[in-house]
């Protein structure tokens, strides 16, 4: 079961996004997901038009069973919704001993897939620190602009820090490129001063496009929108990528 958190600490750049669609991707080949929503905005659950009885704030706070949590989207796809609630969590466990690594003890029953995704809040807070200490993997999503390598390293270095901290052994295994428009060209000088830096693990870019934008106003992913659109060609080819490193990983 690959562990993978989506996360950036800078804010607005296709984390959710390209959790729903990735994991639509993997389910279609016919990959077990389970996303994990660790956003108190809950947007996974607003973009698909779910919304679970019991969220992740029961599995963290309440000692819900993570099964009981868990609300069928489709065909091979699950999801743990959340809510604004999950702010509350963040400060009821900051007193609780070993705050750092709930999350990891509430899913540990929790191996009958092949990817779990977690949708990570964008700042550096203990939610995040807890997504961290879960996955062994780390996707960056990354907004092809200026400030785009500055957040990179600063991804980079948080999870060095936890590493060391933590004695733990998350990995950055792919830095996914995206709002790219290869008319602009801060879009393309950025797109390769992420490659230059981050080599073999940078993934296809993803596209501009409106498709992707409109998706989630319909409650759905871009494969069931506008199957056609650039966007779900390019969220399929990131799926096949993905699929590619399971060996790896
Ligand atoms: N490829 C794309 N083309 C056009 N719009 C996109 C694309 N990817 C994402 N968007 C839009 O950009 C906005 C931000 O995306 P999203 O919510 O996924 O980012 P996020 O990193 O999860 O944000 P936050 O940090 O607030 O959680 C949304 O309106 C989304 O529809
Ligand atoms: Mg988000």
């Amino acid at each position: 079961m690959r562990k993978i958190c989506l996360i950036n600490q800078k804010g607005g750049v296709a984390k959710t996004t390209t959790t729903i669609n990735l994991a639509s991707a993997l389910a279609a080949n016919e990959k077990r997901v389970l996303i994990i929503d660790l956003d108190p905005q809950g947007n996974i659950g607003t973009c698909l038009c779910v919304q679970g009885e019991k969220t992740v704030y029961d599995l963290l706070v309440n000692d819900a069973d993570p099964y009981d949590c868990i609300v069928t989207v489709s065909e091979n796809l699950d999801i743990i919704t959340a809510d604004s609630s999950l702010a509350k969590a963040e400060l009821i466990m900051a007193g609780q001993t070993s705050r750092e690594t709930v999350l990891r003890r509430k899913l540990e029953p929790v191996f009958n897939y092949d990817y779990v995704l977690i949708d990570c809040p964008p700042s550096l807070s203990l939610l995040n620190v807890n997504a961290l200490l879960y996955a062994n993997e780390a996707f960056v999503p990354v907004a092809t602009d200026f400030l785009a390598l500055d957040a990179l390293k600063k991804m980079s270095q948080t999870i060095s820090e936890i590493n060391e901290l933590f004695d733990h052994d998350i990995k950055i295994t792919q830095v996914i490129p995206t709002l790219y428009d290869k008319r602009s060209k801060a879009c393309v000088t950025t797109l390769k001063e992420i490659k230059r830096g981050y080599d073999e693990l940078v993934t296809n870019p993803i596209r501009m496009n409106s498709k992707i934008r409109e998706a989630p106003s319909q409650g759905k992913d871009i494969f069931e929108y506008a199957k056609r659109s650039p966007g779900a060609m390019d969220y399929k080819k990131l799926a096949q990528t993905v699929m590619e490193a399971e060996e790896y990983a």
